[in-house]
């Protein structure tokens, strides 16, 4: 992909590659820790337009170039500057960033977070959006907003009180001391944590489990997670029986398919791994 017209500077905050069925993407400003600025907010939407219904992208893997994941958001080019064009200025900006996010949460393949590095601040917006998190021991969280003097914004606060219990959320936020990535797959915010020399054949092995399954069936599934969490029991199970029919209406052979594998064909058992997705009858 071209992105013509684009400043060619802006399209190289981001980077990515697809491999079999692995679209990696990657922060890409190591040298400013890969913090978000508003260029790097447009390009990443761009690069989210570009491989979401890619067909050769069944998985979509964020990391960062070099030390950091993200440092968050650039206090520089995304706060000082645009806070010098006004109101205008500083929400044009919250909305670029806060889009990607949104689009990030509710995308069309699975997501997962390869955290490579440092994590701060504004990172936590996409370290939400994706669907699983895996870390490098050695990397470092840190709601740092109030070592500056502002409160962790931009869905911060959210993210941390969604991800963990209340006096870790609070003790984070009111204390900016970082958390090493052992320590943020014990307290939620990460699936696991692995050494990071280990931390790609890890994803990978996890991505290509993902790769495996039935597609639909995924969408639907990270669909369901996120939205029950807000919903009573009751409004869940009229939900969740309306997004399987609603499913049913992109792929009504898959589930048939995997029924027939076990009952029939006894070729499989859904108790231990998933159905051959490609035999198309
Ligand atoms: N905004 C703007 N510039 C940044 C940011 C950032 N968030 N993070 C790093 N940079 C820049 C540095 O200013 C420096 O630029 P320079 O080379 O032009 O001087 C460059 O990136 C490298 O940063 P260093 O601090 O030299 O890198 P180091 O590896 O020593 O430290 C660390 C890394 C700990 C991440 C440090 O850069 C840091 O504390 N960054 C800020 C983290 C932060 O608090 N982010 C904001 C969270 S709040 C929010 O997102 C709303």
């Amino acid at each position: 992909m071209s992105f013509e017209g684009v400043d060619p500077t802006e399209v190289a905050t981001v980077a990515y590659d697809v491999i079999d069925g692995i679209a990696w993407v990657r922060f890409n400003r190591p040298e400013k820790r890969n913090c978000m600025s508003p260029r790097l907010n447009r390009q990443m939407m761009r690069v989210l337009n570009e491989l979401e219904f890619r067909d050769d992208v069944g998985v979509l893997v964020l990391s960062g170039e070099g030390t950091a994941w993200s440092a968050g958001m650039d206090l520089q080019e995304y706060f000082r500057d645009t806070e010098s064009q006004g109101l205008k200025g500083t929400r044009g900006a919250q909305a670029e960033s806060y889009g990607w996010w949104r689009r990030l949460r509710w995308y069309q393949k699975p997501t997962i977070a390869m955290i490579n590095g440092w994590c701060f601040g504004g990172g936590y917006g996409p370290l939400f959006a994706c669907d699983l998190a895996f870390a490098a021991e050695e990397s470092q969280f840190g709601l740092s907003e109030i070592n500056w003097g502002i409160l962790p914004g931009g869905g911060a606060s959210k993210v941390i009180v969604e991800l963990t219990g209340f006096r870790n959320s609070m003790y984070h936020a009111m204390m900016g001391e970082n958390v090493d990535g052992k320590k943020a797959a014990e307290w939620g915010l990460v699936n696991e944590a692995i050494p990071l020399a280990g931390l790609k054949d890890r994803v990978t092995e996890v991505a290509n489990v993902l790769l495996a399954k039935n597609p639909v069936a995924l969408k639907a599934t990270k669909d369901a997670i996120r939205r029950v969490r807000e919903m009573t029991y009751d409004n869940a199970e009229d939900f969740l029986v309306r997004a399987q029919e609603a499913a049913n209406s992109f792929d009504n052979t898959g589930r048939k398919e995997g029924i027939k594998q076990f009952l029939d064909d006894k070729t499989y058992k859904p108790g231990l791994g998933a159905y051959n997705k490609d035999i198309k009858r």
